[in-house]
């Protein structure tokens, strides 16, 4: 399943429910192995990156069972509870994975060695490895601060006060995590407000952070209790279906209980910015994170300057705001957003790239990127560079197109949206994987 064509034109309506939430799944799990008792997972994402999340804590020693679709029961061992496992722990594609288990595996008293694929093995770790070093962790990377990493187990923790200077969500929660061993308190101050799923978490299994503005903090030494997560369906995942359903006129969709934790809702406003006609529905709490329903409409979009602050509660949807802006009239123009450039694939030049091959003129920026929409795409041929991100959003370009596009690379969707494809399909959009 590497390659998509989608043939052009189409409308996106009915009622859709997107896979559960990448982030959620992979704190759920984590938690969930170091609980003390049994913890109930349903709306699991059962996507290659959560999956290889649950492998780890299978290999070291954490019974984890697969009941059904999306519903999973860990038997958690506690805090002291891993066991060393066998062989290194493969993290796949996922960044969260890898940068989260930093933080859990630094408290450990055994050895790890963390490895990754292609692309997972080229991103910076140093965010992670060096702030957890000044806690008295020994992690070692790569000369260029690339996996693999190998981790020492056995070095004692002491809770430190950390100034971020990246906005990363990855970053805080694995300084959060390894604080669980820390004597003392571990404090994380962020630049800007990043998703706070490993916070909210904490506390819904028991575990007492305390939140002041930018700051998150908590004491060493507690102990996490076993609690359920119902985890809601992606925003990450939604944005496509969001963008694909505002350009394609004669659209109407509903997107079903949807995670909107306000730190991830940077899409809605931005999409909205540019005229969407998106409404947030029947809002209601599950978990411990707020959810509703979306319901959106197809509108003529327009060019927008992309507020800075709304960049971290986008950042993963901008490949599908990048489709949007090419759909709109006039100039949209991002800025504030280098870290695009070290997510799966530097995601301001592939998709400047994609962009360029079906006719839409753009210039690259250092931190961003400008656009010019022009209304449709040409068709043509698009390297995803194996980005889940990427290959889904130039699939809903398809909706715009003039002719027939092909996206090669594609069969990292399975990483964050098993099903697109089949999702997608019966929403409206004419995709075809081979
Ligand atoms: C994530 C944080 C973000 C995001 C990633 C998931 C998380 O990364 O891009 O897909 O679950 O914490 P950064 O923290 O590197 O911005």
């Amino acid at each position: 399943m590497n390659t998509f064509t989608v043939q052009p034109g189409g409308d996106l309506s009915g009622h859709v429910r997107v896979p559960g939430d990448k982030s959620i799944s992979h704190r759920a799990i984590m938690l969930g192995a170091l609980a003390a008792g049994e913890t109930r997972v349903t709306g699991f994402l059962e996507g290659a990156d959560c999956l290889a999340t649950l492998e780890a804590f299978r290999a070291m020693g954490v019974e984890i069972e697969r009941m059904g679709p999306g519903d999973v029961r860990i038997h958690g061992v506690g805090l002291r509870g891993l066991r060393a496992p066998a062989a290194p722990l493969d993290m796949g594609n996922s960044g969260t994975a890898m940068r989260l288990m930093c933080g859990v595996l630094a408290g450990q008293a055994f050895d790890t060695e963390l490895v990754g694929d292609r692309s997972l093995s080229v991103r910076p770790m140093r965010r992670v490895t060096e702030p957890l070093a000044r806690m008295g962790a020994r992690i070692s990377t790569s000369e260029t601060g690339t996996p693999p990493l190998r981790v020492q187990g056995g070095a004692p923790l002491h809770g430190t006060d950390h100034e971020l200077q990246v906005a990363s969500a990855q970053v805080k929660s694995a300084l959060l995590l390894a604080g669980l061993w820390a004597d003392g308190r571990t404090c994380v101050t962020e630049p800007a407000p990043t998703r706070d799923h490993t916070e909210r978490m904490l506390a819904g299994f028991g575990y007492g952070v305390e939140r002041d503005g930018p700051q998150a903090c908590l004491e060493g030494g507690g102990e996490l209790i076993a609690s359920p997560v119902d985890v809601p369906a992606d925003i990450s995942s939604a944005a496509f279906f969001l963008v694909g359903a505002s350009i394609a006129s004669g659209s109407r969709l509903r997107l079903q209980h949807v995670g909107i934790n306000p730190t991830r809702t940077g899409v809605i406003d931005i999409l909205r910015l540019m005229g969407a006609r998106i409404e947030v529905l029947d809002t209601r709490e599950a978990g411990g994170e707020p959810v509703a329903d979306l319901e959106v409409e197809a509108s003529e979009l327009k060019g927008v300057v992309i507020p800075e602050e709304l960049v971290p509660l986008a950042i993963d949807e901008f490949p599908a705001i990048f489709v949007a802006a090419a759909c709109a009239s006039g100039e949209t123009v991002l800025t504030g957003a280098e870290e695009l450039r070290v997510k799966e694939s530097d995601r301001i030049q592939v998709m400047a790239d994609g962009l360029a091959a079906l006719g839409i003129e753009c210039t690259v920026l250092p931190d961003g990127i400008r656009i010019q929409g022009r209304g449709h795409f040409d068709g043509g041929e698009i390297d995803s560079h194996g980005d889940h991100r990427i290959a889904m959003a130039f699939a809903m370009a398809g909706l715009r197109a003039r002719d027939p596009i092909r996206i090669h690379d594609c069969a990292n969707v399975a990483t964050s949206f098993p099903g697109f494809v089949e999702l997608a399909r019966t929403a409206g959009l004419q995709v075809e994987a081979a």
